[in-house]
């Protein structure tokens, strides 16, 4: 008899990387969706360099997964039964659904997605929540302006290769940071940036330097430690830096220690800003029409790195965003 599959977050992990014993599996009767619910078949579960955050119980922008629940994840997949007067049997939607193959929602924070414009999984991606993340944290935080120089790190990934395409619709240089020559390739050939540096190369600062000829405006920050250390310095006077990401320091056992060059956030007069998606809910429409042309006029390219090893594999495929084992936006096939 089918079950509902589902990933369980089996204990506190302590700093480090993630293990399997962190989690467990279990299998439970099918839910039914009561008065004002809609059960989801869940097709793609997104595996996000944020659920690193979501399992420990460091202050941060959400209550920690409580041990015991369902590991919180985005997914995207179809209504197979429904109560709930806006929702249909059929209807693609992406939401918080969680690692698990069914799951019952009263609609809160989903949308529905248009299965016929992208594949599902794409949903999830650069159309989805890192889509958003990377269009207000880049335009509403960054501010690029044409002519400008935009960097971003972790450039070739589901975030990155969407805010360096932006940076390009909008007038401004795009620079991106990534690891490996395939990589630095891509962001050049398939996503269009003006160059690529490969940070896992010896002499990569200078390559940057001399990739930014009139310096940094706009430096979107993925990654955190070495790196910021290494842009600051280029950053030109009433720089901005969006801070949306720090995945060196997600694994890292102890306190990461604050930039070597913060005395530059001073002399430049940078603006330094965090961002976190969920501040921008109101405005989802706006971002994923805007992304959504875009992707239909073919400007903004979008790449996902699907991974079938099944819910049973979420623990050591997650791990592989924080080595950049992955090639795009890492999803799971459920
Ligand atoms: N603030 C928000 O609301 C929000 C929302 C979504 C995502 N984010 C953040 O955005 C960033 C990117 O997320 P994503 O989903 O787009 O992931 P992704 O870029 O698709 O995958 C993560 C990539 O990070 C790079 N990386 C990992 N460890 C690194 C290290 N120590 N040094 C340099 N690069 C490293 C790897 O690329 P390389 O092979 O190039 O090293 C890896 O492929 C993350 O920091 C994430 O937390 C923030």
């Amino acid at each position: 008899m089918p079950a509902n599959l589902q990933i369980i977050l089996a204990q506190r992990p302590t700093p480090g990387p993630l293990t399997p014993q962190d989690f467990r599996s279990q299998e439970t009767p099918i839910p039914v969706p009561g008065p004002g619910e809609f059960r989801v078949k869940v097709a793609y579960v997104s595996l996000d360099p944020a659920m690193r955050g979501w399992v420990s119980d460091a202050k941060s922008y959400v209550p920690p997964v409580p041990v015991g629940d369902v590991m919180r994840a985005y997914a995207v997949g179809i209504v197979d039964a429904s109560e709930h007067v806006g929702f249909k049997v059929g209807d693609a939607v992406q939401g918080l659904f969680g690692v698990q193959s069914y799951a019952i929602s009263n609609g809160r924070r989903v949308v529905k997605v248009d299965a016929t414009a992208a594949p599902l999984e794409r949903w999830v991606g650069g159309l989805g929540m890192p889509g958003w993340t990377a269009y207000f944290g880049l335009l509403d935080v960054g501010k690029p302006k044409a002519g400008e120089t935009v960097v971003v790190s972790a450039a070739s990934g589901a975030v990155g290769s969407v805010v360096g395409q932006i940076a390009k619709i909008r007038g401004a240089r795009a620079v991106g940071i990534a690891g490996g020559p395939q990589k630095c390739r891509d962001l050049v050939q398939l996503f269009g940036f003006d160059s690529a540096i490969d940070y896992k190369k010896a002499g990569w600062v200078d390559d940057l330097k001399a990739a930014c000829p009139q310096g940094i405006d706009v430096y979107f920050e993925n990654v955190g430690g070495e790196m910021l250390d290494a842009v600051l310095p280029l950053m030109n006077i009433f720089g901005r830096i969006p801070v949306c990401g720090l995945i060196a320091g997600y694994n890292a056992r102890e306190a990461m220690l604050g930039p070597k060059n913060f005395r530059a956030i001073l002399t430049q007069r940078l603006r330094v800003q965090g961002l976190i998606v969920f501040d921008w809910n109101d405005r989802i429409p706006e971002a994923s029409a805007a992304l959504g042309a875009w992707h239909k006029e073919g400007r903004l390219k979008i790449r996902e790195d699907v991974r079938t090893g099944g819910l049973p594999a979420f623990a050591e495929t997650l791990n592989l965003l924080y080595s950049g084992g992955n090639n795009g936006k890492l999803v799971l096939k459920v």
